[in-house]
């Protein structure tokens, strides 16, 4: 195999974000961008050398073009094996577990998540370490470092790989391996899940939809709920993968996926609604004529764990982003069990996962999961819930409503501003910052400020410390109003405000959110001055 050095010049914009590096198509098109960030990708590794490397995407345009390449600069930088997926197809939960089985040495997953995809749209690149999760900050900013200086790229030269075919291609004692990428995260649900239950629910009238959003989610879950549970031809809809995903944003929440939510909401709706985005780690659950918080959802299947034989001999611990709302630590504290609040990404959650302290994890953001891979996983999820309504044979709306019963119920929602200039988001951040001082025992009616901060986090298993994750003002009665801006973003700044109060009055559980939140909602935009400095009278998603 003859392995060429191809000299390039660095980029100074290759620092990955919130989840790996992402940029519009256009960026990756450019001459060696894909290869000078892979290269440096795997130059801040040691010891690949014959080492296995898992492979794979959501299928958005770009990716057959970046497998090829990537292929060729992994055999040429000492890997032994490259697992890929057939035609390219691994969805992020799967890519983790794929890598913990075979005991990878790491992943490179290919997806911008919920962006669009196609030409106009982004692509991304995440590498994923021998845990399956995602790359710490330690290894992301050793990437970024790397990129700044890079000065060549190596690459063997072979024909591309025909990704349809299973199989092994042998380059020596090199292997090339195209492997299905459905069968082993199947393999995986039943191990958890109870799929018995599971077709016996589907045999009774039980409906549900499930939409794929064209993306990648599509073949696992028709493969799930079709023909493995036996739901019926139909309940999965759009799960042909498709590289501009039907032009389509595949973000599973109220605005992205609002034929389903419309559906869920109208006459002869099923009884269980359910999407997934783009690479598949990130979920949505609606009821019939309900929806649920992706905060409650995290709280709920927490607390219905007994519910799930994967699960039923006991959860670790819960461990939540610091934005998700308090919901989850009522149950915890209920099980008797600790509940960790980390920065936003799911990176955060490996080390208390492979610690042993946590099982559970979740984010505010339609991510759910556990400790049996170390993404969140929007399938997963899924599954859990229907479980959850075959062991309790309750209805969505009525499992949620007993919960708040039970735990309290944590009003909470999302309003995200998006593609605000970037200079006025950070002015805006630090106008609050400039108020801490004076924002601790201020009254806004009948809320009063007790702690006002930027988030800071110590690692407690590696002591590694992360600051300004987002800027916090708490309320003496629990209430929370957070501040973030995205780190996935390609255009401009998104500002994310995250708003939480608490109501443990059952006969005032049932008000509209965003009202029940009205409030804190005009105190988040005196603080912040957000329709002032933005000229956005309103955000452009709320969740
Ligand atoms: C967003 C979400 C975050 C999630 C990430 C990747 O990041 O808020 O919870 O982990 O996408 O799916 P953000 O754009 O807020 O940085
Ligand atoms: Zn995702």
């Amino acid at each position: 195999m003859f392995i060429k050095t191809v000299s390039s010049n660095p980029f100074q914009d290759q620092r990955p974000g919130t989840s790996g590096l992402r940029k519009r198509v256009k960026v990756f098109q450019e001459k060696n961008y894909l290869e000078n960030y892979i290269q440096a990708i795997f130059d801040s590794l040691s010891g690949v050398t014959g080492k296995t490397l898992v492979l794979g995407g959501d299928g958005r345009y770009f990716n057959e073009i970046a497998i090829q390449k990537i292929i060729k600069m992994a055999l040429a930088n000492g890997f032994g094996r490259i697992m890929v997926a057939k035609d390219g197809i691994l969805s992020t939960p799967a890519a983790s577990c794929v890598i913990r089985k075979y005991k990878a040495f790491g992943g490179i997953i290919l997806s911008a998540s919920h962006n669009p995809g196609g030409e106009e749209g982004d692509f991304g690149i995440k590498y994923n370490i021998s845990n399956g999760g995602p790359a710490p900050e330690s290894l992301t900013e050793a990437i970024y470092l790397r990129s700044k200086t890079i000065s060549s790229y190596k690459i063997a030269d072979i024909p591309d790989i025909d990704l349809s075919v299973l199989g092994e291609i042998r380059f020596g004692d090199l292997v090339v391996e195209v492997f299905d990428g459905i069968n082993d995260y199947v393999d995986l649900m039943k191990t958890l899940f109870n799929f018995s239950d599971l077709r016996k629910l589907f045999a009774s009238d039980f409906k549900m939809r499930y939409d794929a959003m064209n993306a990648v989610t599509g073949p696992y879950a028709h493969r799930i709920f079709e023909e493995e549970l036996g739901a019926k031809e139909g309940t999965v809809i759009n799960w042909k993968p498709l590289p501009d995903f039907g032009g389509k944003h595949p973000d599973p929440n109220l605005t992205y996926a609002k034929d389903l939510v419309d559906y869920m909401f109208s006459e002869g709706a099923a009884d269980f609604g359910a999407a997934s985005d783009g690479d598949g780690d990130r979920n949505m659950i609606l009821g019939n004529h309900f929806y649920v918080n992706p905060s409650d959802s995290l709280a709920v299947i927490c607390a219905n764990y007994k519910a799930v034989k994967g699960y039923s001999s006991g959860i670790l611990g819960i461990a939540r982003s610091m934005p998700t709302s308090q919901a989850a630590n009522k149950v915890a504290d209920f099980l008797g069990i600790d509940c960790y609040e980390t920065p936003t990404g799911w990176k955060f959650f490996g080390n208390l996962m492979d610690g042993n302290k946590v099982t559970i994890c979740g984010e505010e953001s339609f991510g759910t999961g556990s400790n049996h891979v170390r993404e969140k996983d929007g399938l997963w999820a899924i599954l859990f819930w229907l479980n959850i309504i075959a062991n309790t044979k309750k209805s969505v709306s009525e499992i949620v409503k007993d919960h708040w019963i039970k735990f309290g119920r944590n009003y909470y929602s999302r309003h995200d501003y998006e593609n605000i200039d970037t200079d006025v988001a950070n002015a805006l951040m630090d106008h609050i910052r400039e108020q801490f001082s004076s924002l601790g025992g201020k009254e806004f009616g009948e809320y009063m400020v007790s702690t006002a901060d930027d988030f800071n986090y110590i690692d407690s298993i590696d002591g590694s410390e992360t600051s300004k994750q987002g800027i916090r003002i708490i309320f003496t009665n629990g209430s929370r109003i957070i501040y973030r801006l995205s780190g996935t973003g390609t255009k401009g700044s998104t500002l994310r405000i995250y708003i939480e109060k608490y109501e443990s009055e059952i006969s005032k559980q049932s008000q509209d959110t965003q009202v029940a939140l009205s409030d804190l909602i005009k105190i988040a935009d005196d603080i912040g001055e957000i329709i002032k400095r933005t000229g956005m009278k309103q955000p452009t998603v709320i969740t």
